[in-house]
């Protein structure tokens, strides 16, 4: 069975990879595949009836129409909202980035397509010395990154994107995402053509602002409708069909224009014990 999966990652906290990572469920649940989702580490989980809940997760599952276990679709709920190592801490909690792929692969296993949704953006620690870009890269997946319309978003996409090349994981695209087309500048107009020509990263779609939609309520009127009509998966090519290793041989640990970043992640003994059943 292939492993075919996104993980959304953005160009920083707040700037819609729930909202996108929704729409991009509902679109292809619209197309006939049974989506599995999934929202490893929540920090910021509520209570609701007296659990504690990941708000992105019910809506990543209200979009797919998923009802997987808790247990699997967002197994650390953390209830500060800071970066999760520091939420973490404070709990006493370890996160363990191997049960992660576990889930992972339990999810994968029952669905065609598996999209993840990190937490923040890909530098934000899980926990000493492992990143979201370190869990991208065990969990085998490519990435889709979620950046903002407006001025700005040009450095900040280009820092994600090439930063994510550098650490060999594979970038099928980037979603701009809120747009009010009613206050678009020349920013908003020329952005995502540069950002496609500098990252060369298509860019997948421009999502609008959707007054209804909401991810705490949680409302997605208009979702499916609207990703329809922006969102473009063809762009995404191959890659929503089995990967193969994520690390081209021309990113060698000895290799020194690699990041310590990288080198402690292939070094490390998550991706020596890499024994990937699909
Ligand atoms: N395209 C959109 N239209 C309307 N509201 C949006 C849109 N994208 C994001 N939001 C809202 O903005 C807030 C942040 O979006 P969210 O997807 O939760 O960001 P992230 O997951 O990156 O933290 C949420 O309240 C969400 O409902
Ligand atoms: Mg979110």
């Amino acid at each position: 069975m292939g492993y075919r999966g996104l993980f959304v990652t953005g160009t920083d906290t707040g700037v819609g990879k729930t909202v996108v990572a929704g729409a991009l469920a509902a679109v292809l649940k619209r197309q006939g595949h049974s989506v599995g989702v999934m929202k490893p580490v929540t920090a910021g989980a509520v209570l609701q009836n007296g659990r504690l809940v990941s708000e992105d997760a019910t809506f990543l599952m209200l979009a797919a129409g998923a009802d997987d276990a808790p247990s699997l679709v967002s197994p650390y709920l953390l209830r500060e909202p800071v970066s999760p190592n520091v939420a973490a801490r404070l709990e006493g909690v370890e996160i363990d980035p191997q049960s992660i792929l576990l889930a992972c692969r339990t999810l994968a296993r029952q669905h065609d397509i598996v999209i993840v949704e990190g937490a923040g953006g890909l530098l934000v620690p899980l926990r000493d010395h492992f990143t979201m870009a370190d869990l991208a890269i065990l969990l085998d997946l490519p990435l889709l990154v979620v950046a903002r319309p407006n001025l700005g978003t040009i450095n900040h996409s280009l820092l994600t994107v090439l930063y994510a090349k550098t650490l060999g994981l594979q970038v099928a695209g980037v979603v701009v995402n809120g747009l009010r087309p009613e206050s678009a500048g020349i920013a908003e107009e020329t952005g995502p053509g540069i950002i496609q020509e500098m990252s060369g990263v298509p860019i997948i779609g421009i999502l609008p602002y959707l007054p209804d939609v909401s991810v705490e309520k949680p409302c997605l009127d208009g979702l499916l409708q609207a990703a329809e009509k922006a969102l473009d998966l063809s762009k995404l090519g191959s890659i929503l069909w089995p990967q193969g290793r994520l690390l081209p041989t021309t990113l060698m640990p000895n290799d020194p224009t690699v990041p310590s970043l990288s080198h402690r992640v292939l070094d490390s003994e998550v991706t020596k014990n890499d024994d990937r059943p699909f």
